[in-house]
């Protein structure tokens, strides 16, 4: 998803995160099958055009969806990859804490987005629900997009070893 192609207002809201260079720093981060930040600005983004239709608080769903997985992979080294799952809210908010001045909706939506599979932290706040349900549907479809593309490739090569060896006449 193209920065460039989201709309003004959204852009307006989430300019100043996407002008840190701490935050870039999840570009270089892979995260179902494309970046961190690829993910993090479609969560962000979706999250927000949701709000927008439920005349929810925009800037804070936008601000925070953007923000939900704010850390490097240097930042959990060691962990498996289920402990990351639980950790990783935490360092989301730790790092976007001391970078930005947060909200109290802001800090629960990036501490929460990890709900249902972290049970005992359930959203306090609509806007955290919508982060969380959209950050599980972009997450399907990001895992699918990236499977359909390695299935593509293999049958694109598939086809192309049929053609040497039907040349070949074997
Ligand atoms: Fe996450
Ligand atoms: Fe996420």
């Amino acid at each position: 998803m193209e920065y460039n192609s989201c709309e003004k207002e959204f852009k307006n809201i989430v300019n100043n995160i996407m002008e840190n260079k701490d935050f870039m720093e999840i570009v270089n981060c892979k995260h179902h099958g494309i970046t961190r930040l690829e993910h993090s600005l479609r969560v962000s983004y979706y999250s927000y055009k949701v709000s927008k239709l439920l005349h929810l608080n925009v800037r804070e769903t936008a601000r925070a969806g953007l923000l939900h997985d704010f850390f490097i992979n240097s930042d959990l080294m060691g962990k498996s990859s289920k402990e990351r799952i639980f950790l990783h809210p935490k360092k989301a908010l730790e790092k976007a804490s001391n970078r930005f001045v947060l909200s109290d909706m802001e800090k629960d939506i990036i501490y929460s987005h990890m709900f249902p599979l972290i049970p005992t932290r359930p959203p306090k706040y609509l806007e955290g629900w919508v982060v969380s349900i959209v950050d599980k549907l972009v997450a399907i479809y990001e895992f699918a997009n990236s499977y359909s593309k390695i299935c593509m490739f293999k049958s694109q090569y598939a086809a192309i070893l049929f053609i040497i060896l039907a040349k070949r006449g074997l």
